[in-house]
């Protein structure tokens, strides 16, 4: 099983409940320490790291150049799951070009990167597997400010409802993650231009999500159950699964709480009253 994102949050918590269920683990990061810190913890357990490397997913060489490695080594993967990310937030009068470009840098290209080099050995092997793909509830709806993650989320959800037709021949199953809020260390990093990262309405906005946000132990459960029962969408709470439907079927509370959402964030740019 070969995960990126596997030093912190959903893809740490994965890589140890798979190793818990006997998974050989091939894991990737761009963090050296805490990748370290979760290839010993899983080998504590018991666990199997067959190998791993530092590496960015932005980097198609990179990625190319592991695959190669593993390949050789190993042969081809059974599991393959694209779980790296990042979260840049903002309005659009205020995102630098480069914001966007990051996000869709990270969040599309480094998950299509490990598509190219890992899924074609697979099809080759002939022996099946599956393709798990983390997206978000921003891959399918309209949180606010969310463009730049949002367009890097949908463009995988894209990549991955194509696949799911296009594998199908090759027994490789395509899981598409939309987690909501998991707490994680995505909370602290995410970057949400235009917003002092200090200004307590802003900590307390985030202390909120915190509170309604699921463990990373949780998200893992999903995903691996959404492997076993071969589900393309998986989600890791069950209000996006009630959002998402009310999107589809019942539009009216859909848009009431996007917009509500929407004055929410917004109403956070104002200056903070004295
Ligand atoms: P996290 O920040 O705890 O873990 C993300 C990992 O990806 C980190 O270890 C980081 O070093 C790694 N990473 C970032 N950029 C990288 C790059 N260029 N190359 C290689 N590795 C890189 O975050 P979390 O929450 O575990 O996120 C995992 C996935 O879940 C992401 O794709 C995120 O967008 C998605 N997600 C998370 C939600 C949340 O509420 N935490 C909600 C919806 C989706």
């Amino acid at each position: 099983m070969f995960i990126t994102g596997a030093a912190s949050g959903i893809g740490r918590a994965t890589a140890l409940a798979a190793a818990r269920e006997g998974a050989e683990l091939f894991l990737t990061d761009i963090r050296l320490a805490p990748l370290e810190e979760v290839i010993a913890r899983v080998r504590a357990e018991g666990g199997r790291v067959g190998d791993s490397r530092v590496l960015d997913i932005c980097s198609y060489e990179a990625v190319r150049e592991f695959a190669a490695d593993l390949g050789r080594a190993h042969g081809s993967m059974d599991v393959v799951m694209n779980i790296a990310g990042i979260a840049i937030w903002g309005a659009i009068e205020r995102l630098r070009h480069e914001q966007w470009r990051r996000a869709i840098e990270v969040n599309l290209m480094g998950p299509i990167h490990v598509m190219e080099c890992f899924i074609p050995p697979m099809i080759a092997a002939g022996r099946g597997g599956h393709l798990v793909n983390v997206s978000s509830a921003a891959g399918l709806i309209g949180l606010p400010w969310h463009a730049p993650y949002s367009a890097s989320k949908f463009g995988l959800r894209g990549v991955s409802e194509v696949l799911r037709f296009d594998l199908r021949r090759h027994g490789i199953g395509v899981s598409l993650v939309c987690p909501g809020g998991v707490d994680t260390g995505l909370v602290n990093t995410v970057e949400i231009e235009g917003l002092d990262p200090h200004d307590p309405r802003l900590l307390a906005f985030k202390e909120r999500f915190r509170r309604r946000a699921v463990t990373p132990e949780r998200a893992a459960q999903c995903i691996l159950r959404g492997i076993r029962a071969n589900r393309h969408l998986v989600f890791t709470s069950f209000d996006i699964r009630l959002v998402h439907w009310a999107q589809r079927w019942f539009p009216p509370p859909y848009e009431f709480v996007m917009n509500r959402l929407n004055d929410e964030l917004h109403a956070l740019q104002r200056p903070r009253p004295a």
